[in-house]
């Protein structure tokens, strides 16, 4: 079995999206926001921030996927089930997203979306991992920044396991020396 290694607990992910719950209320005062969360990868996410957000609101999802069972993006993004019912044009639109690496799958999205015309458009993701961007994206709610090593837990998964974690954690492999 693949060793797991806190990156951040619980309470640090309870607290991060407690924050970015306060900025998006701050922001979106007097609005009716459409949050459109990418699956699956920020369910847990969608679960937890919507709840603390103290607005009107409505939400959708994407079913967006470039992993497929490996631990490297194929590099393209595919749409795997088109979720969305609501119309976008002239709607606040605000994409919720787990985590940005390469940046392919919210570059894809934000093209897609802007050709539907919103009103606005912006983005908050929880985990970046900055160090692996290939194509630059615009985050507007950013949570917390991982190093380049590939996590697991908080909706984020290796071959469909381990998205159930409460915390995120580092997926080393078994011959990996510990510590190093
Ligand atoms: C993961 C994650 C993001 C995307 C980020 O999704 O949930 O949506 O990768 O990677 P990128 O910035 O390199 O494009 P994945 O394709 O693994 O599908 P999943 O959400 O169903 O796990």
């Amino acid at each position: 079995m693949p060793q797991l290694r806190v990156l951040f607990t619980q309470e640090e992910i309870r607290s991060t999206v407690g924050r970015l719950a306060r900025e998006i209320s701050r922001d979106y005062e007097g609005k009716n926001p459409l949050l459109i969360g990418v699956l699956k990868g920020a369910v847990i996410f969608m679960a937890d921030l919507m709840r603390l957000l103290d607005m009107p609101l409505e939400v959708e999802f994407v079913r967006l996927s470039s992993y497929g069972r490996g631990k490297v993006s194929s590099g393209k993004v595919r749409v795997v089930r088109g979720l969305l019912r609501l119309p976008i044009k002239d709607r606040d639109i605000l994409v919720i997203e787990g985590i940005v690496d390469t940046g392919i799958t919210l570059d894809f999205l934000l093209g897609w979306l802007r050709r539907k015309r919103p009103a606005s458009l912006r983005v908050c993701a929880l985990f970046d991992k900055a160090m692996c961007r290939k194509v630059s994206v615009p985050i507007d709610y950013l949570g917390l920044s991982v190093p380049n090593e590939f996590v697991v837990g908080y909706g984020a998964d290796w071959d469909e396991k381990f998205r159930n974690l409460p915390g995120l954690y580092v997926l080393e492999e078994e011959n990996q020396p510990q510590g190093a």
